[in-house]
Protein backbone atom coordinates (compact mmCIF):
# COMPACT_ATOMS: atom_id res chain seq x y z
CA UNK A 1 0.00 0.00 0.00
CA UNK A 2 3.07 2.39 0.80
CA UNK A 3 4.20 1.81 -2.95
CA UNK A 4 1.03 2.48 -4.32
CA UNK A 5 1.36 5.71 -2.34
CA UNK A 6 4.31 6.36 -4.62
CA UNK A 7 2.74 4.88 -7.78
CA UNK A 8 -0.67 6.34 -7.97
CA UNK A 9 -1.02 9.41 -9.99
CA UNK A 10 -3.25 11.34 -12.62
CA UNK A 11 -2.69 10.28 -15.57
CA UNK A 12 -2.43 6.00 -14.93
CA UNK A 13 -4.93 3.53 -15.81
CA UNK A 14 -6.59 1.44 -12.85
CA UNK A 15 -4.89 -1.77 -14.43
CA UNK A 16 -1.80 -0.28 -14.29
CA UNK A 17 -2.48 -0.52 -10.26
CA UNK A 18 -3.15 -4.06 -11.18
CA UNK A 19 -0.40 -4.88 -12.82
CA UNK A 20 1.51 -3.62 -10.33
CA UNK A 21 0.09 -5.27 -7.31
CA UNK A 22 -0.29 -8.64 -9.18
CA UNK A 23 4.19 -7.98 -9.84
CA UNK A 24 4.78 -7.08 -6.40
CA UNK A 25 2.44 -9.57 -4.97
CA UNK A 26 3.83 -12.61 -7.45
CA UNK A 27 7.78 -11.57 -6.31
CA UNK A 28 7.14 -11.32 -2.91
CA UNK A 29 6.17 -15.16 -2.81
CA UNK A 30 2.37 -14.52 -2.35
CA UNK A 31 -0.95 -14.73 -4.26
CA UNK A 32 -3.24 -11.76 -5.11
CA UNK A 33 -6.17 -13.20 -3.50
CA UNK A 34 -9.07 -11.62 -5.96
CA UNK A 35 -7.53 -13.38 -8.77
CA UNK A 36 -10.34 -16.01 -10.19
CA UNK A 37 -12.33 -15.42 -6.73
CA UNK A 38 -15.75 -16.60 -7.51
CA UNK A 39 -14.61 -15.32 -11.02
CA UNK A 40 -13.41 -11.97 -10.33
CA UNK A 41 -10.75 -11.53 -13.08
CA UNK A 42 -7.99 -8.94 -12.04
CA UNK A 43 -5.95 -9.14 -8.93
CA UNK A 44 -6.82 -6.13 -6.78
CA UNK A 45 -10.16 -4.28 -6.42
CA UNK A 46 -10.14 -0.43 -7.59
CA UNK A 47 -13.23 1.53 -6.83
CA UNK A 48 -13.40 5.11 -7.85
CA UNK A 49 -15.63 7.96 -6.58
CA UNK A 50 -19.18 6.48 -6.66
CA UNK A 51 -17.99 3.32 -6.53
CA UNK A 52 -18.67 1.28 -3.03
CA UNK A 53 -16.47 -1.77 -3.42
CA UNK A 54 -15.33 -4.49 -5.93
CA UNK A 55 -14.51 -1.77 -8.96
CA UNK A 56 -12.54 -4.02 -11.63
CA UNK A 57 -9.43 -2.39 -12.90
CA UNK A 58 -9.69 -1.64 -16.44
CA UNK A 59 -8.30 1.07 -18.95
CA UNK A 60 -10.12 4.27 -16.68
CA UNK A 61 -7.86 7.17 -16.59
CA UNK A 62 -7.60 8.31 -13.07
CA UNK A 63 -8.01 11.98 -13.37
CA UNK A 64 -7.58 15.33 -10.99
CA UNK A 65 -10.28 15.27 -8.72
CA UNK A 66 -10.76 11.53 -7.84
CA UNK A 67 -10.98 9.25 -4.69
CA UNK A 68 -9.89 6.29 -5.28
CA UNK A 69 -10.06 2.81 -3.27
CA UNK A 70 -7.19 -0.13 -3.64
CA UNK A 71 -8.14 -3.27 -1.99
CA UNK A 72 -5.37 -5.63 -1.68
CA UNK A 73 -5.83 -8.93 -0.43
CA UNK A 74 -2.47 -11.28 -0.49
CA UNK A 75 -2.38 -15.20 0.59
CA UNK A 76 1.20 -16.09 1.63
CA UNK A 77 2.09 -19.47 3.08
CA UNK A 78 -2.34 -20.60 2.93
CA UNK A 79 -3.10 -17.22 5.07
CA UNK A 80 -4.68 -14.28 3.40
CA UNK A 81 -4.69 -10.49 4.75
CA UNK A 82 -6.97 -8.15 3.63
CA UNK A 83 -6.64 -4.18 3.66
CA UNK A 84 -7.34 -0.98 1.82
CA UNK A 85 -6.82 2.62 1.74
CA UNK A 86 -8.62 5.58 0.11
CA UNK A 87 -6.10 7.81 -2.60
CA UNK A 88 -6.29 11.18 -3.43
CA UNK A 89 -6.11 11.99 -6.79
CA UNK A 90 -4.41 16.17 -7.60
CA UNK A 91 -6.90 18.26 -6.17
CA UNK A 92 -9.50 17.00 -4.55
CA UNK A 93 -12.36 19.07 -3.48
CA UNK A 94 -12.75 19.56 0.32
CA UNK A 95 -16.15 17.75 0.10
CA UNK A 96 -14.56 14.40 -0.67
CA UNK A 97 -11.24 15.02 1.63
CA UNK A 98 -13.81 15.44 4.31
CA UNK A 99 -15.56 11.46 3.34
CA UNK A 100 -12.36 9.91 2.87
CA UNK A 101 -10.96 11.30 6.36
CA UNK A 102 -14.06 10.10 8.31
CA UNK A 103 -14.15 7.29 6.76
CA UNK A 104 -10.82 6.72 7.92
CA UNK A 105 -11.76 7.90 11.47
CA UNK A 106 -15.20 5.75 11.26
CA UNK A 107 -12.40 2.47 10.47
CA UNK A 108 -10.27 3.46 13.32
CA UNK A 109 -13.15 3.75 15.74
CA UNK A 110 -14.71 0.53 14.71
CA UNK A 111 -10.89 -0.69 15.64
CA UNK A 112 -11.04 0.83 18.94
CA UNK A 113 -14.16 -0.89 19.78
CA UNK A 114 -12.91 -4.63 19.25
CA UNK A 115 -12.30 -6.07 22.66
CA UNK A 116 -12.16 -9.54 24.19
CA UNK A 117 -15.05 -11.05 25.69
CA UNK A 118 -17.65 -8.29 24.35
CA UNK A 119 -20.01 -8.56 21.09
CA UNK A 120 -19.10 -7.73 17.69
CA UNK A 121 -22.18 -5.39 17.15
CA UNK A 122 -19.90 -3.00 19.60
CA UNK A 123 -17.79 -2.14 16.39
CA UNK A 124 -20.40 -0.71 13.89
CA UNK A 125 -22.68 1.10 16.93
CA UNK A 126 -18.64 3.37 17.57
CA UNK A 127 -18.95 3.90 13.93
CA UNK A 128 -22.66 5.18 13.67
CA UNK A 129 -22.12 7.68 16.30
CA UNK A 130 -19.65 9.38 14.24
CA UNK A 131 -21.67 9.16 11.11
CA UNK A 132 -24.30 10.35 12.83
CA UNK A 133 -22.36 13.58 13.44
CA UNK A 134 -21.07 13.97 10.36
CA UNK A 135 -24.37 13.12 8.22
CA UNK A 136 -23.25 10.88 6.68
CA UNK A 137 -24.76 7.11 5.78
CA UNK A 138 -23.72 3.49 6.17
CA UNK A 139 -23.56 0.88 3.88
CA UNK A 140 -25.60 -2.09 4.95
CA UNK A 141 -25.47 -5.03 2.37
CA UNK A 142 -21.59 -5.26 2.60
CA UNK A 143 -19.70 -6.17 6.28
CA UNK A 144 -16.22 -6.97 7.67
CA UNK A 145 -15.48 -10.68 7.64
CA UNK A 146 -13.41 -13.29 9.17
CA UNK A 147 -10.42 -14.23 7.42
CA UNK A 148 -7.41 -16.15 7.77
CA UNK A 149 -7.33 -19.83 6.24
CA UNK A 150 -10.05 -18.68 3.65
CA UNK A 151 -10.79 -15.09 2.24
CA UNK A 152 -14.71 -14.78 3.75
CA UNK A 153 -15.52 -16.41 7.28
CA UNK A 154 -17.34 -15.94 10.17
CA UNK A 155 -18.10 -13.72 12.10
CA UNK A 156 -20.07 -10.84 10.29
CA UNK A 157 -18.67 -7.38 11.25
CA UNK A 158 -21.47 -5.20 10.38
CA UNK A 159 -20.22 -1.62 10.51
CA UNK A 160 -23.91 -0.21 11.46
CA UNK A 161 -25.61 0.45 14.49
CA UNK A 162 -27.84 -2.79 15.56
CA UNK A 163 -29.98 -4.46 18.66
CA UNK A 164 -29.31 -7.83 17.10
CA UNK A 165 -27.69 -10.09 19.09
CA UNK A 166 -23.94 -10.67 17.45
CA UNK A 167 -20.61 -13.09 18.08
CA UNK A 168 -18.89 -12.50 21.00
CA UNK A 169 -14.92 -11.58 20.45
CA UNK A 170 -12.30 -13.61 22.06
CA UNK A 171 -8.66 -13.96 21.67
CA UNK A 172 -7.06 -15.52 18.93
CA UNK A 173 -10.15 -14.32 16.21
CA UNK A 174 -8.86 -12.82 13.25
CA UNK A 175 -11.46 -10.57 11.07
CA UNK A 176 -11.84 -7.23 9.07
CA UNK A 177 -13.27 -3.98 9.67
CA UNK A 178 -13.86 -1.84 6.60
CA UNK A 179 -16.51 0.59 6.75
CA UNK A 180 -18.39 1.97 3.55
CA UNK A 181 -19.29 4.65 4.28
CA UNK A 182 -21.84 7.48 1.60
CA UNK A 183 -22.09 11.14 1.34
CA UNK A 184 -25.77 10.08 0.42
CA UNK A 185 -28.55 7.14 0.65
CA UNK A 186 -26.32 3.98 2.02
CA UNK A 187 -28.57 2.19 -0.59
CA UNK A 188 -26.46 0.53 -3.31
CA UNK A 189 -26.42 -1.53 -6.45
CA UNK A 190 -24.46 -3.95 -8.61
CA UNK A 191 -24.00 -3.57 -11.68
CA UNK A 192 -24.10 -6.11 -15.31
CA UNK A 193 -20.58 -7.00 -15.20
CA UNK A 194 -21.88 -8.74 -11.54
CA UNK A 195 -19.15 -7.43 -9.56
CA UNK A 196 -19.32 -3.40 -9.47
CA UNK A 197 -20.72 -1.72 -6.52
CA UNK A 198 -22.25 1.70 -7.09
CA UNK A 199 -24.40 4.08 -4.62
CA UNK A 200 -28.13 4.59 -5.71
CA UNK A 201 -27.53 8.45 -6.07
CA UNK A 202 -24.25 8.52 -7.71
CA UNK A 203 -22.98 10.34 -4.63
CA UNK A 204 -19.37 9.44 -3.52
CA UNK A 205 -18.85 6.23 -1.34
CA UNK A 206 -15.05 5.66 0.82
CA UNK A 207 -13.40 3.05 2.17
CA UNK A 208 -10.61 1.92 4.66
CA UNK A 209 -9.88 -1.19 5.48
CA UNK A 210 -7.55 -3.38 8.12
CA UNK A 211 -7.16 -7.06 9.00
CA UNK A 212 -7.33 -7.11 13.28
CA UNK A 213 -6.80 -9.80 15.43
CA UNK A 214 -8.40 -10.09 19.12
CA UNK A 215 -6.48 -10.14 21.85
CA UNK A 216 -6.45 -10.98 25.74
CA UNK A 217 -6.43 -7.20 26.38
CA UNK A 218 -7.42 -5.54 23.58
CA UNK A 219 -6.46 -5.57 19.70
CA UNK A 220 -3.52 -5.77 17.43
CA UNK A 221 -4.09 -4.35 13.56
CA UNK A 222 -1.62 -6.95 11.99
CA UNK A 223 -2.04 -5.35 8.42
CA UNK A 224 -0.11 -2.06 9.24
N1 LIG B 1 -11.22 -7.53 -0.44
C1 LIG B 1 -12.65 -7.53 -0.44
C2 LIG B 1 -13.10 -7.53 1.00
O1 LIG B 1 -12.68 -6.66 1.71
C3 LIG B 1 -13.22 -8.68 -1.20
C4 LIG B 1 -12.92 -8.63 -2.63
S1 LIG B 1 -13.58 -10.00 -3.40
C5 LIG B 1 -13.11 -9.77 -4.98
O2 LIG B 1 -13.75 -8.39 1.49
F1 LIG B 1 -13.36 -10.89 -5.61
F2 LIG B 1 -13.79 -8.74 -5.48
F3 LIG B 1 -11.83 -9.50 -5.04
CO1 LIG C 1 -12.46 -7.56 3.57
CO1 LIG D 1 -10.70 -6.04 1.23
Amino acid sequence: MDELDKFIEEGITTEDINKFVHKMTVDAGAYPAPLDYEGFPKSVCTSLNNVVCHGIPDGTVLKSGDILNVDVTTILNGYYSDMSRMYLIGDVSDEAKRLVEVTKECMLAGIKAVSPYTPVSEIGNAINKITDREGYSIIRALSGHGVGLEFHNEPIIEHFRTDRKSMIMVPGMVFTVEPMINEGTFECEVLDDGWTVVTKDGKLSAQWEHTVLVTETGVEIITE
